[in-house]
């Protein structure tokens, strides 16, 4: 019976045309109420003031860099180095706003989180059995990578022990003759889930990967983002061995146009040095031939605004943070009013943070439901089986909340819970 789980293992390609299938009802029903998109809200978006600050940036790149400001400023407009010009400024933000200390040159700036963990997964997945474990449901983002890379995703189960799930999901795939080497992570507000992983968990998944030699990929867009409870120590904060990769991105934080992530390496992978600095030059090597650079321009963006606010993005995202607060507690608020009379059925996630949380119907939840709700009950919601990595039919259906006004989560609440309870009628008729 567990063997079946692993064994459902989907083809890493098998998902990925629900983004456009759900890009596609998103345009075919425009005037539906989407929960379905993790955009974030654009109240707090200040491009024009931003951009005012990149003059800032460069008069520090000229002073870091001995050059008069006429060259800093042609520097900057020219084809540049393939890890970033920024590195300081992020290295600053990582110790000031996540406790994470970190040597500047062992981060790479990459065009958003995305391009980090397409690297990231062709760097380490290099020979034919390599393979990625990762729990189901697991983003999309690195469901498309590793399909691009054609390596295959060997699934975690999450529900009950994760720590005896992924030893079994190590040894399903070692029996299968294939080679776990990167254990993908977002144990800060996941996504799809919310889910923020318990300490245990942490230290847990990291002992299991120093144990067998996997390396991690921490991926954290939403850590900045919590509402409530105390912020856990990143998996990289606790790593002494060397083993995990850790990548953000100020998509969440500023906004997603700018395309600016990067992906923070280990001084050492399990103990060598070497091995460190010939993965940090592969990844380069890779980044070249993608992207060249990333852009300078959007890195300036970025950079003027952490001089701008001195070296901490805190008291620039806090406003936003209370709105998604305010809109959790909104979404909770309507949950709670329109499935009054379902309470024994429809249960739901309370999120710390981050941009989702997680409904559970009685009945299973498909892209067919999710199609209805567009064409009947003008709402997009995601379903959970979207992002699974097997091919199990899931009952979850994940709400974003970051994006829709606290009006119109009101509305899309109720619209979906009329499908809600529309479907359970039709089931009680039938029996
Ligand atoms: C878990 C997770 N990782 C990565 C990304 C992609 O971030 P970026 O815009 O930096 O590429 C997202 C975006 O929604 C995400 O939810």
């Amino acid at each position: 019976m567990k063997a079946m789980y692993v064994e459902e293992a989907l083809r890493p390609e098998s998902n990925l045309g629900v983004m456009n299938f759900l890009n596609e009802i998103a345009e075919r029903y425009p005037k539906a109420i989407s929960f379905a998109s993790g955009r974030p809200a654009e109240d707090f978006f200040s491009l024009e003031q931003w951009l005012s600050s990149v003059p800032h940036f460069v008069e520090h790149y000229a002073f870091r860099n001995q050059l008069s400001r006429r060259a800093s400023w042609n520097k900057i407009s020219q084809y540049g180095q393939t890890k970033g010009i920024i590195a300081d400024l992020i290295a600053n933000q990582l110790a000031a706003d996540e406790d994470i200390h970190c040597d500047e040159e062992r981060i790479i700036v990459t065009a958003g989180c995305q391009e980090a963990m397409d690297l990231c997964v062709g760097a380490v997945c290099r020979n034919p059995n390599d393979t990625i474990l990762a729990i189901d449901p697991s983003y999309i983002g690195i469901t498309g990578a590793a399909a691009r890379h054609g390596v295959r995703i060997n699934p975690v189960r999450r529900d009950g022990d994760l720590l005896a799930n992924i030893a079994e999901a190590y040894s399903f795939a070692e029996a299968g003759g294939e080679r776990p080497r990167l254990l993908y992570l977002v144990p800060t507000f996941d996504n799809p889930t919310g889910t923020d992983m318990s300490n245990d968990e942490r230290t847990g998944l990291l002992h299991f990967a120093i144990e067998k030699k996997i390396l991690i990929l921490e991926d954290n867009p939403y850590g900045m983002i919590r509402f409530d409870g105390e912020r856990l120590p990143s998996l990289y904060e606790q790593d002494n061995d060397g083993c995990v990769i850790y990548c953000g991105t100020f998509s969440k934080t500023l906004c997603p146009a700018l395309r600016v992530g990067f992906m923070l390496l280990p001084n050492k992978i399990f103990g060598s040095h070497a091995d460190a600095t010939s993965f940090g030059a592969v990844l380069l090597e890779a980044k070249s031939f993608v992207t060249v650079n990333t852009s300078q321009i959007c890195q300036a963006v970025v950079g003027g605004v952490l001089l701008a606010e001195n070296g901490s993005l805190k008291r620039l995202i806090t406003p936003a943070v209370e709105l998604y607060r305010h809109k959790r507690d909104r979404m909770l608020q309507s949950l709670c009013d329109h499935f009054s009379d379902n309470r024994q059925d429809v249960k739901w996630n309370v999120p710390s943070g981050g941009f989702f949380l997680v409904v559970t119907l009685p009945f299973a939840f498909s892209m067919e439901d999710a199609e209805i709700c567009a064409r009947e009950y003008n709402v997009l919601v995601m379903p959970v089986a979207s992002f699974s990595l097997t091919q199990r039919l899931d009952t979850r259906v994940r709400l974003s909340f970051s994006y829709a006004t606290q009006e119109v989560i009101e509305q899309g609440v109720y619209r979906f819970s009329r499908f809600v309870h529309d479907r359970l009628l039709q089931r009680s008729a039938s029996v």
